[in-house]
């Protein structure tokens, strides 16, 4: 025994799996391309609307108007730009009708000859025992074979091969119930013919598909034998294919069928007519290539050791000019796509990523292209995200109509009050036969979920976030510049204070113990937001614009860092928490309690000092030793170095204790700091070096005045050095840091006149050392 199949099968396959006429057609034209055609003819004819040729069919079947009125009737509803004399035949054969039931049958197959689609080409052909053997195989492998035996190591073959799982072609059942199949290879004398009437495949019949008889027969002789190709004709139409049904199909979905970055490609592949006029397929103008506020173009690529990484280059040319390239490498790229090996960055296989992006409030009416109103309608008629090719070809949907795939509308894309959405971006994502993981689905809407199909998507999510993050940097500059912006701040600022309230309430359920100080935290965050509310009349005061904006995106941007440092340190603590075992450790728990109130009394000052007309409130500095409290921060992390494998190291070089007076908190902030970018990083590190003995050293050199925090992580490059202390750098993924930590420990040696730099050996190419130098008053 086996499986059976039942005829009606079919149809779930073809009709009903496909969601588009446009789509279908799509296969149509993808395998004459497989063929090797370097041009897909289409033509649409259509006639008598297939609504109408339903209604009058409805009105024979009532037996109410007389035939020759219902023939009058569809004489005048003959679509006025079908080809001249295209109805005749139906309409003489009507005429000689000799009653209901013959005029019946001549509707329907008139109806059926004179309205079609057809897609044809000049590729290889099918024999007669191709048909059979071939196109009558669903489930056929003639295409998948030959591609599963390219290499990844070889070069690119000399053809394309969209053909994959062997079903694309039946989806043209949905557009019609009849199929016919002319094809010819070279050197064969005559064409060999297939037709199929796809009603005999109904849901009604419990018949097999075995018994329903389809057979390709030896067609009309050939004028020169050398000729070959294929046209498939679909007829008996099930939709009303008009010309502006046609024209919005082609405009909205066919224009995107082949990558149209490549800007001639779609005319030079496809000639296709409606009605034996010629229709061309909308293209990108290369003007707006040139409008463009910013282009951005990444190579995910390997290197010569396999190592995968990520090349960005993104330029921005908003009222001003400025270009990035980075590089991201395989460590930062398993942090990305957080994932526990190389595998998946290693088997997913080159791509490319190249985008326009457009501010519609910065779009203008340009000579050539229209009014303002025409520009923005371009950018809109072709932006809508990332779309995807393969070898050139769309996978559908991604990057149109409402499908947001990367989350670019619905994600943090737009925090900071900056938004990155569908409706700026322009843009594709190229891949090969390479990327063999990425599968599609076979009802051709998108990639198959996997783990391949996520990283992709992390890749291009941090493409998205890294341009958004260089950006909104540019604007920022730009702004300093900007003194009219002050309301802007005003506004950003009272926004973050809500923001701060509602984590503290977050803060304040996940660790109940610390409710005495976080009430005192949000009572002073009250304090500062009725501050803030009067911060007209304080930067009134100033009569300096420059120093009044100062003054206030100095107060904005401590807003942020203390709702950063709130999210952290409570995230770190419950972290900590998470890992010890109480009965264990209950020695060490009052360190991470510790921690936290320290951190938390330093946010308080820090909330204070922000009063910058108060004098009286100042950060006090107590005498302690370096020792004890590098101690207690090692000892609030040291479950999560448990858990992780990384051994923390501590060395003094001094008998004596190194005593200091500086402000705790704001000590143990820098070292946590310091401290939480190890342990991240070595993790990472982990996932691509698996043998890897994660370890972190803090020296403590009182002769030289510092204390040093290395660790045998991926390390920083040299040339980034200065960059990572600068706000909002990071490079962990979204949502992972925001990058204001180090910006933040810096602020806080400086505070004390200290200094905190990466430093390392002169040459290396990448340091892995952090100084903090205690010299200065703060000693
Ligand atoms: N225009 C054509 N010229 C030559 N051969 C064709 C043509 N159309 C279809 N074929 C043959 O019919 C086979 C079946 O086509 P079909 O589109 O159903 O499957 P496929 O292209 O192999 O895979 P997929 O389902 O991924 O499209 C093709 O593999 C090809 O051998
Ligand atoms: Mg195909």
């Amino acid at each position: 025994m086996a499986f059976k199949i039942t005829a009606r099968t079919l149809l779930e396959l073809g009709a009903e799996l496909i969601g588009s006429d446009a789509v279908a057609l799509y296969e149509l034209a993808k395998n004459s391309v497989d063929a090797r055609s370097p041009v897909v003819r289409i033509r649409v004819q259509s006639v008598l609307p297939y609504s109408r040729f339903r209604h009058a069919i409805d009105l024979v079947d009532q037996g109410e108007m007389p035939l020759a009125e219902i023939r009058q009737n569809i004489e005048q509803w003959i679509l006025p730009d079908a080809p001249a004399g295209a109805a005749r035949p139906l309409l003489a054969a009507l005429t000689g009708a000799m009653d209901a039931s013959d005029f019946r049958r001549l509707l329907v197959e008139g109806y059926r000859d004179i309205n079609f689609v057809e897609v044809s080409d000049d590729g290889e052909g099918m024999s007669l025992h191709d048909l059979e053997e071939i196109f009558l195989t669903i489930g056929t492998r003639s295409r998948r074979k030959e591609k599963s035996a390219w290499s990844d190591q070889d070069d690119d073959p000399s053809r394309t091969l969209l053909g994959d799982k062997g079903v694309g072609r039946l989806s043209v059942m949905r557009l019609g119930e009849h199929l016919s199949v002319r094809t010819t290879k070279a050197g064969e004398s005559r064409w060999n013919d297939l037709a199929i009437d796809w009603t005999r495949f109904s849901h009604d019949s419990d018949a097999l598909l075995e018994e329903i008889a389809v057979v390709p027969e030896q067609g009309p002789r050939k004028e020169n034998p050398d000729i070959h190709g294929t046209t498939i004709r679909v007829s008996w139409l099930k939709g009303d294919w008009t010309r502006a049904k046609f024209g919005e199909m082609l405009n909205a979905e066919f224009s995107r069928m082949v990558d149209p970055f490549d800007r001639r490609r779609g005319n030079r592949l496809f000639r296709i007519t409606y009605n034996d006029q010629q229709v061309t397929l909308p293209q990108i103008p290369q003007r707006l290539f040139d409008l463009a506020h910013a282009k951005v173009s990444a190579r995910f690529e390997y290197l010569d050791n396999r190592q995968a990484q990520l090349v960005l280059d993104m330029e921005y040319r908003l009222n001003t000019h400025k270009k990035l390239v980075v590089t991201l490498p395989e460590v930062r790229l398993v942090s990305v796509t957080q994932s526990r090996s190389t595998r998946v960055l290693r088997r997913l296989g080159p791509f490319k990523v190249e985008f326009l992006w457009f501010n519609r409030l910065f779009l203008t009416a340009v000579e050539g292209l229209g009014t303002k109103s025409d520009v923005q309608a371009m950018v809109r008629q072709w932006a809508g995200g990332l779309m995807v090719f393969r070898d050139g070809f769309r996978i559908n949907p991604y990057g149109g109509g409402d499908d947001d795939w990367l989350q670019l509308d619905k994600r943090a894309f737009g925090r900071r009050g900056y938004k990155l959405n569908r409706q700026q971006v322009i843009g594709r994502v190229n891949f090969t036969w390479r990327n063999r993981r990425l599968v599609e689905q076979t009802n051709r809407e998108g990639l198959v979920d996997n783990e391949y199909k996520e990283a992709l998507v992390s890749i291009l999510q941090k493409v998205l976030e890294d341009f958004k993050t260089f950006s909104q940097n540019i604007e920022d500059e730009l702004k300093q510049e900007d003194l009219t912006s002050v309301d802007v701040l005003k506004a950003r600022v009272s926004k973050s204070k809500t923001e701060i309230q509602r984590r503290i309430r977050e803060i304040a359920v996940d660790a109940p113990e610390q409710a005495g100080p976080l009430k005192e935290v949000e009572r002073l965050v009250t304090a500062l937001a009725s501050q803030i509310d009067d911060v007209d009349t304080i930067i009134d005061d100033y009569k300096d614009e420059r120093r009044k904006f100062v003054h206030l995106a100095g107060l904005g941007l401590m807003v942020e860092l203390i709702l950063h440092e709130l999210g952290r340190s409570s995230s770190s603590t419950l972290n900590t928490l998470e890992g010890v075992d109480k009965s264990q450790l209950a020695g060490k728990l009052p360190a991470v309690f510790e921690t936290l109130e320290s951190q938390l009394r330093t946010l308080q000052k820090r909330i204070e000092t922000l009063d910058p007309l108060s004098t009286s409130r100042r950060q006090t500095k107590e005498t302690f030793t370096v020792e004890d409290l590098v101690q207690q921060v090692v000892d609030a992390r040291d479950a999560q170095a448990k858990r992780h494998n990384v051994a923390v190291t501590i060395s003094s070089a001094s008998k004596q204790p190194w005593r200091i007076k500086a402000v705790r908190g704001m000590l143990i902030q820098i070292l946590e700091n310091l401290l939480s970018n190890s342990f991240y990083w070595l993790k990472q590190q982990a996932v691509v070096e698996p043998d890897l003995r994660p370890r972190i050293h803090i020296e403590i050199d009182q002769a030289a005045n510092s204390i040093q925090i290395s660790d045998n992580g991926p390390g920083i490059e040299v040339a980034e050095a200065e960059e990572i202390f600068k706000p909002f750098v990071t490079a962990k993924p979204p949502g992972e840091g925001n990058g204001l930590g180090l910006y933040i420990a810096r602020e806080l040696a400086e505070y004390h006149d200290w200094t905190l730099q990466l430093v390392g050996p002169a040459g290396e190419k990448v340091w892995r050392r952090f100084s903090l130098g205690l010299i200065g008053k703060g000693k």
